[in-house]
C-alpha cells in the first residue's frame, strides 16, 4: 500500500529490544537523529521476558578465553569464531556501559559485586541477573527509561512492512502501518539512510513457545523480500524446560530458567530419577540442546508427555528471594515448587539463525543492518550457548552505532524520492487471513519441532505450500486478499519464514546443535560443516 505519511531520520531502528534501544541510544549520544518504531509497546519484546540473565566474564578467575571456549563447544562447530571473540572479549565493558545507563544487577550487600550464577554449558559462574530472576524486565526499564529521557522519536503499534529503496539498491527507509492517532496513523514511511532491524525472533512459528505473541519473525520476512541473505533459519533452539501446561496449551508458555538448574536444581522422571547423570559430564547443565533431548528421550522411554524439575530442597526462603517470577508463574497455575516437582518440557525459544551480517552488523543490503535475535552474527552456531543473546543485542548494538555515526557508510538521509519498496510480498503471494497463523503454528510443530526428519519436514513443505495455493485461489476467484492489518501481515510473515525454515531443514542431512533430524542421528562435519545461505528471488522462489 502507497504510504499515507512520511517522516525523516537519519536511522531507523525497528524494534525496542536491548538491541534496538542500545543502537538509538548510543547513534543519539553521537548526533544522529533516530526514529524507534516498534510493533507494541516499547517494552513489549522478547527482552522483558528474559529470565536468567547475560553471560559476561565478569567474575575472578573468569577470562573471555573460556567463555569464548564454552561458546564455541555449545555452537557445535558452526560458530564463527571472530564473532564469538568480538562478543566474548567486548561484552564486560558492554555489561558496565549497560549499568552506567541504569540497568541494576543483583550485588553482594556487603562488598558491592555483581552476584553471578550458572545455566546450561557455562563452566563458571558468569551470568548477571537482577531482581533474581527478572534481569530483561529491569534491562528493559532501564533502556525505556533513557530512551525517553534522551528524547528519542518512538513509534509504538508500527508494525514495519518493507524497507524502501533508493533506486540504486540503498536503503531509504521503511513502510509500516500504524494503529493510532493522530498524525502517524495508518501506513506512513520514516525515510532514513540507515535501517536496523532489531525485530526479535519467531518463536509464533511453533504452537508452543516462550516468546511473546509479538515474535512472527517480521525482520527476518522484510529482509529476505528486500533480498537480504539469511542464515542457518533451521537451527531453532528448543528450551529444555518450559512449565508444561497440557498437551493442548498454545502460545507463550512460562519459562523456568536454567538458571534453577544452575543453583542446584534437578531433572527427574515421574519415578523420581535423574536420567542426566551420565549423558554429559555436566549433567542438568549440559548445553541447552543436549538437555532437551536428554527429556525427549525420557518421555518416549516413558510414554510421558513431561518430565519434572526438581527444586525443593531451594525451600521458600530462597525460591522467594532468587526466583520468585518462576515461583509465582507456578503457583499461578497451581503448582507449588515449594513442595512439589515442576512439570516440564522443551518448547521453542531462541532463533540461532536470521539476517546474516558482518562484525559491524551490516547485512548484504546497503544501509540495512540488524543486530539481536533477528540477526545471524555467526557467534551461535548452531546451538546458542545459554544467556548469550543479551549480551549478543548489546555488544553489536554498538558497534552498529559505531558504524553507521563514523560516517564511512551512512548516516547518508536519502535525498529525496525517488523511492520504491524493495518487493511487497514476492510473486503472486497475497496476504495470507489471520487464521493462517494457527495453522503455520501446527504445521510446524508436527514436521519441523524439536525432532525432524526428511518426512516430517517434506509434509510440512506440502502443507505450507497448500496455505499459499488456497490464497491465491481465493485471490483468482474473490479478486482481492485479505484486509492489510497487524494479524494478516504476521501471518504473511510466518509464513514466509516458515518456508524457508523448513527448506533448510530439509537440506541439512545430518543432527547437529539444536537440529535433531531423526534420520539422520549423526553429525556429518565432511559434509555439513557449513552454513544454508538463503536468499529470495524477485518471484518469491
Ligand atoms: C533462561 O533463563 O533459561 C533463558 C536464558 C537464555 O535463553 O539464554
Amino acid at each position: 500500500p502507497a504510504p499515507g505519511w512520511a517522516t525523516e531520520a537519519d536511522v531507523v531502528v525497528v524494534g525496542s529490544g536491548v538491541a534496538g534501544l542500545t543502537v538509538a541510544l548510543r547513534c543519539a549520544a553521537a548526533g544522529a537523529k533516530v526514529t524507534v518504531v516498534t510493533k507494541a509497546r516499547l517494552d513489549d519484546g522478547s527482552t522483558r521476558w528474559a529470565q536468567g540473565g547475560i553471560a559476561a566474564a565478569l567474575g575472578e578467575g573468569d577470562t573471555p578465553e573460556q567463555h569464548l571456549d564454552d561458546t564455541l563447544v555449545a555452537g557445535a562447530g558452526l560458530c564463527d569464531e571472530r564473532a564469538v571473540r568480538t562478543l566474548v572479549t567486548e561484552g564486560p565493558d558492554a555489561v558496565r556501559r549497560l549499568i552506567a545507563t541504569g540497568a541494576r544487577f543483583d550485588a553482594d550487600d556487603d562488598t558491592g559485586e555483581i552476584l553471578l550464577t550458572r545455566e546450561g554449558g557455562h563452566h563458571r559462574r558468569r551470568i548477571a541477573h537482577a531482581g533474581g530472576d527478572a534481569t530483561g524486565a529491569e534491562i528493559s526499564r532501564a533502556l525505556v527509561e533513557a530512551v525517553r529521557a534522551a528524547g528519542i522519536d518512538t513509534v509504538e503499534n508500527a508494525l514495519v512492512l518493507d524497507l524502501l529503496g533508493d533506486g540504486s539498491g540503498r536503503t531509504a527507509g521503511v513502510t509500516l502501518h500504524v494503529m493510532g492517532e493522530g498524525q502517524r496513523d495508518g501506513v506512513g514511511a520514516v525515510r532514513a539512510g540507515a535501517v536496523v532491524l532489531a525485530t526479535g525472533g519467531m518463536g509464533q512459528i511453533f504452537s508452543a513457545t516462550t516468546n511473546p505473541a509479538v515474535s512472527t519473525g517480521d525482520g527476518v520476512a522484510l529482509a529476505l523480500r528486500a533480498g537480504a541473505e539469511v542464515s542457518d533459519l533451521e537451527f531453532v533452539q528448543f528450551h529444555p524446560t518450559v512449565l508444561w501446561l497440557g498437551p493442548e496449551a498454545e502460545g507463550q508458555q512460562p519459562l523456568v530458567s536454567e538458571a534453577v538448574r544452575g543453583e542446584g536444581a534437578h531433572l527427574v522422571d515421574a519415578d523420581g530419577v535423574r536420567f542426566m547423570q551420565g549423558q554429559h559430564e555436566l549433567a542438568e547443565l549440559a548445553p541447552r540442546d543436549i538437555v532437551a533431548k536428554g527429556i525427549m528421550r525420557r518421555m518416549r522411554e516413558r510414554g510421558a508427555e513431561h518430565m519434572y524439575l526438581d527444586a525443593r530442597h531451594f525451600g521458600a526462603r530462597m525460591w522467594e528471594r532468587r526466583f520468585p517470577t518462576i515461583l509465582a508463574a507456578c503457583r499461578a497455575h497451581g503448582i507449588d515448587p515449594v513442595t512439589e516437582p515442576i512439570p516440564v518440557a522443551p518448547a521453542a525459544h531462541y532463533a540461532s539463525g536470521g539476517v546474516r551480517t558482518d562484525l559491524r552488523g551490516r547485512t548484504t543490503v546497503p544501509g540495512l543492518y540488524a543486530c539481536g535475535e533477528v540477526a545471524c552474527t555467526g557467534v551461535h552456531g548452531a546451538n546458542r550457548l545459554a544467556s548469550n543473546s543479551l549480551l549478543e543485542g548489546l555488544v553489536f548494538a554498538e558497534r552498529i552505532a559505531e558504524d553507521i555515526t563514523a560516517g564511512a557508510d551512512g548516516p547518508a538521509r536519502p535525498a529525496a524520492p525517488p523511492e520504491r519498496p524493495y518487493a511487497g510480498v514476492p510473486g503472486e503471494a497475497p496476504l495470507l487471513a489471520s487464521e493462517a497463523r494457527y495453522e503455520i503454528q501446527h504445521i510446524m510443530t508436527q514436521g519441523a519441532g524439536v525432532l525432524r526428519s526428511a518426512e516430517s519436514l517434506a509434509r510440512a513443505a506440502d502443507r505450507l505450500e497448500r496455505v499459499h495455493d488456497d490464497a491465491v485461489a481465493q485471490l483468482r476467484r474473490d479478486g482481492k486478499t485479505a484486509e492489510p492489518g497487524v494479524e494478516t501481515w504476521e501471518a504473511t510473515n510466518l509464513h514466509l519464514v516458515a518456508r524457508v525454515l523448513v527448506a533448510a531443514a530439509l537440506r541439512r542431512e545430518e543432527t547437529r546443535g539444536c537440529h535433531w533430524r531423526e534420520d539422520r542421528p549423526e553429525r556429518d562435519d565432511a559434509a555439513w560443516r557449513r552454513h544454508l545461505l538463503v536468499t529470495l528471488r524477485p518471484d518469491g522462489a
